[in-house]
C-alpha cells in the first residue's frame, strides 16, 4: 500500500470518528459556546463603554494609555495612578493583593479625599462596571491568580467607641501601639513628620510623605471602619503596609480611637 493510500484510509477513518463526535457532542457544544460567545460580546461591549467613558472624564489626569501621564499630572502633588502597573492602594484584600471589584467601584464613586481624584457618584452603576472592566484590560497582573484575594474579614465597630468613658482608656492604649508602631513615619502627633519620614518615594517612583493622620479628612474615607480598612490592608505600592498580620483587631481599633482624638490644628 502506498503512503499516500495509508494517508486517504486514515483520512477517512478521522472523518468518520469527527462525524461520530459531532453527532455524539454537537448539542451541549453548541449551546456552551454560544453561552461563551455571548459572555464574551458581553465583555467587549463592557470594555468599549468603559474606554468611552474613561477616554470621557479620566485621560486629562490618568492619561490616554492609562500611564498616569494626563496633562493635568505634571502639576498634582500626588500624581494619578499608572494603571498599567497593576497596583491598588486603596482595598479590602490583604496587602500585595488585588483589589476585589467592589473596592474599586467605593474608590471611583468616593473619590479620593485631599487628592485631585474627583468623585463621580453621577455614574450608573453598570457605567462603573464597565470603566472597572477597561481597567482591568490596561493590566496582565489581573490575569494573575496568585494576586487574587477575597477581602479579609473587618471586624465591626466595638461598643465601647460610643462609651466616651471607656474609649478614653482605648485612646491611650492606642497612643502606646501607636509609639511602637507608627511614629516612625507619622510622628509623635500624627502629623506625618516622623523620622522616617523623609525622602520616602512609592512604587511609581514618586515621592510620597506619611498621611498627616490629625485633621478629619483621610484618603480613603473618613469613617472608623475605613481608617480600621487601611491600618489593617495597608497601602500597596507604597511604604504603608498592612497591620492585619501584626497586630489583632482589637488593638486596631485602639489606634483609630487614637487617630480620631487627634487635634487637627496643634
Ligand atoms: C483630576 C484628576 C483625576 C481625574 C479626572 C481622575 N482621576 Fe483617578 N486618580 C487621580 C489621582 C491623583 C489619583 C491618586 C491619588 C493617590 O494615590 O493618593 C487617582 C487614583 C485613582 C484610583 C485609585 C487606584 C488605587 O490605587 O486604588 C482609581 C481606581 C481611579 N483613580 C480611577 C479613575 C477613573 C475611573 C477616572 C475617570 C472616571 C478617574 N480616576 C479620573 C486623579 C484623577
Ligand atoms: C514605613 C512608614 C510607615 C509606617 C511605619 C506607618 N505608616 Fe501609615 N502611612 C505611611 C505612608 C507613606 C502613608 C501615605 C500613603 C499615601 O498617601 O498613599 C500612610 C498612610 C496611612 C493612613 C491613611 C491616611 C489616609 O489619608 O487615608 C493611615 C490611616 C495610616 N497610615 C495609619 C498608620 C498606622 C496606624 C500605623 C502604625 C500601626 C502606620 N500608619 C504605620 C507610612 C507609614
Amino acid at each position: 500500500m502506498e503512503i499516500r493510500d495509508m494517508l486517504s484510509g486514515f483520512k477517512s477513518t478521522s472523518g468518520v470518528l469527527a462525524l461520530f463526535f459531532c453527532a455524539v457532542l454537537s448539542a451541549p457544544v453548541a449551546a456552551r459556546s454560544e453561552k461563551g460567545d455571548e459572555a464574551r460580546r458581553q465583555e467587549l461591549h463592557q470594555y468599549l463603554k468603559g474606554r468611552y467613558l474613561f477616554q470621557k472624564h479620566c485621560t486629562t489626569c490618568h492619561g490616554e494609555t492609562g500611564r498616569g501621564d494626563g496633562p493635568w499630572a505634571a502639576d498634582l502633588k500626588d500624581k494619578p495612578r499608572n494603571f498599567r502597573v497593576g497596583v491598588f492602594k486603596f482595598r479590602t484584600t490583604p496587602f500585595g493583593k488585588l483589589p476585589v471589584e467592589a473596592d474599586v467601584r467605593r474608590t471611583i464613586r468616593s473619590g479620593i479625599s485631599g487628592t485631585a481624584m474627583p468623585f463621580f457618584k453621577d455614574f450608573s452603576d453598570d457605567d462603573v462596571g464597565a470603566l472597572i472592566v477597561y481597567l482591568q484590560n490596561l493590566s496582565r497582573k489581573w490575569d494573575d491568580e496568585e494576586l487574587k484575594a477575597e477581602p479579609i474579614a473587618l471586624a465591626p465597630r466595638p461598643e465601647w467607641y460610643g462609651d466616651a468613658d471607656a474609649k478614653k482608656l482605648r485612646v491611650k492604649k492606642g497612643k502606646a501601639l501607636f509609639a511602637v508602631n507608627c511614629v516612625s513615619c507619622h510622628g509623635e502627633k500624627g502629623k506625618g513628620d516622623g523620622p522616617a519620614s523623609v525622602g520616602l518615594i512609592d512604587i511609581w517612583e514618586h515621592p510620597i510623605v506619611p498621611a498627616d493622620l490629625s485633621g478629619p479628612h483621610h484618603k480613603s474615607g473618613d469613617t472608623p471602619e475605613d481608617i480600621f480598612r487601611t491600618v489593617a490592608t495597608g497601602l500597596n505600592g507604597t511604604p504603608m503596609i498592612g497591620f492585619h498580620d501584626i497586630l489583632d483587631a482589637e488593638s486596631i481599633w485602639d489606634l483609630v480611637a487614637y487617630i480620631q482624638s487627634l487635634p487637627a490644628d496643634d
